[in-house]
């Protein structure tokens, strides 16, 4: 089947589910076939980004495919129109507000997209609650030590130090080097933390200030062989590459749609393996909080939120998905690579990324010799309103690659860094 007639076949599927509400966007009918030899530059024409600026920085938070927008927009103006219509009969069925219904539909999409299974899914508003979530909800005792890397984000990592203030647990930052040779150093360094007292390891699945792809597999099968628990914040994963929870064999895994996904701001979730979502407490807790039948619904009841946002990230993840994972993934590596060997032939810029590119993809550090991040980022903004992201004196910039870029900003770009250095 073309690309075109299952964006159509899709569409019509949708308007039959939402058949309460008025208007489904035919946005992604405009999508290009597969074969298009201008297919990249169509799916470019997808996205809302005003032309004349170049976006480097989806690792914070993406841009919009504008049928995310759309369907977020219409959504909003059917609950501004017609809220009067909500009958109170059905929870699961009206969208209204979210908070109260199990999002099934959008919770066997993301159970899809990381092959989990649609109980082990919660909904959640972004990767820092979702690692609260589990943070908060596992029962340490003192002195359980919990394993993790010096370079995790906050969100990920903030959670795990409450834990060891109010618990006594305690929390170890073991060095990675930056930049990596190898997996194996990445592994080794870590495996070697781990004593009997080790309960839980987390880790990013990629790491947010190098852009690592750590050796995830390898990790949680040892840590698993000695009954350890283990979460991965794939923050940076998820719209970038694919990600299969059961072959990764964590038991955990948290991530978020408003970055490499294109939903909007305010759109993650939380994994938890079958036999192990049972013993995680709630945290924010209603009145489904001790109701273990559908353990996903049980924390993704959280009182009153947006729907509007929910049906954007739906829209985000069929977007990916009529691209498809690995066209995403192999667009972005393209890139990114492109970029990072354009960067290695000047001697004056030292580059964060691991050396060996099987553990890279969207996201390249570099610092130009003598130039602050600040100064590199104010520097491709006045020279082409390119927005890479500064990392601060010692880092440089983060650059990432992303579907909606092409090969000659990437030449653009290595061409200005040519020039500061
Ligand atoms: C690895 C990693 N973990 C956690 C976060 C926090 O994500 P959020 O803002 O969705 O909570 C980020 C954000 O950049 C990140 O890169």
């Amino acid at each position: 089947m073309t690309s075109r007639r299952k964006a159509i076949q899709s569409i019509s599927l949708g308007a039959l589910a939402l058949s309460a509400w008025p208007g489904t966007n035919a946005a992604a009918a405009d999508m290009p076939l597969a074969d298009d030899p201008e297919y990249w530059k169509k799916v470019r024409e997808q996205f809302m980004l005003a032309k004349d600026k170049v976006f480097f920085n989806p690792g914070t938070v993406g841009a919009m495919p504008r049928v995310v927008f759309d369907r977020m927009v219409e959504h909003l103006r059917y609950i501004g129109t017609d809220v009067a219509d909500w009958a109170y009969k059905n929870d699961n069925a009206e969208e209204f507000i979210s908070g109260y219904n199990n999002l099934l539909t959008i919770r066997t999409k993301v159970a899809a997209l990381i092959n989990g299974t649609v109980p082990e899914i919660a909904m959640t508003d972004n990767v820092t609650n979702s690692m609260n979530y589990i943070a908060n909800g596992i029962t340490l005792q003192p002195g359980d030590e919990i394993i993790t890397t010096d370079q995790e984000h906050g969100g990920g990592l903030g959670g795990w130090q409450v834990k060891e203030k109010r618990y006594g647990a305690v929390l170890k930052l073991v060095p990675v080097p930056k930049p990596a040779k190898s997996s194996s150093e990445v592994y080794d360094a870590i495996v070697k933390a781990f004593t009997p007292k080790t309960k839980v390891l987390m880790i990013s699945h990629m790491i947010t200030g190098s852009g690592m792809i750590v050796p995830a597999k390898e990790l949680c099968a040892e840590a698993s062989r000695r009954g350890i628990f283990t979460i991965l914040d794939g923050a940076q994963n998820i719209g970038q590459m694919k990600v299969d929870v059961k072959d990764l064999g964590c038991d955990a895994y948290v991530g978020c749609f408003h970055k490499w996904m294109g939903g909007p701001a305010g759109t993650g979730f939380m994994y938890v393996k079958a036999d192990r979502i049972k013993d995680i407490w709630t945290t924010v807790a209603s009145y489904r909080w001790n109701q273990h039948e559908d353990e996903g619904f049980r924390f993704t009841q959280r009182g009153t939120g947006s729907f509007p946002v929910l049906k954007g990230l739906e829209a985000s993840i069929d977007f990916h998905n009529e691209i498809g994972p690995e066209k995403v993934y192999g667009r972005i590596k393209f890139l990114g690579e492109r970029l990072r060997n354009g960067l290695r032939a000047n001697k004056k810029v030292k580059i964060f990324s691991p050396a060996d590119e099987a553990m890279c993809a969207g996201i390249t550090v570099y610092k130009v010799d003598g130039l602050t991040g600040t100064q590199m980022q104010d520097t491709f903004w006045a020279k082409a309103k390119m927005r890479p992201r500064s990392q601060g004196d010692t880092y440089g910039v983060r650059h990432c690659t992303h579907i909606f870029n092409s090969p000659e900003e990437i030449d653009q770009a290595i061409a200005i860094v040519n020039g500061m250095a």
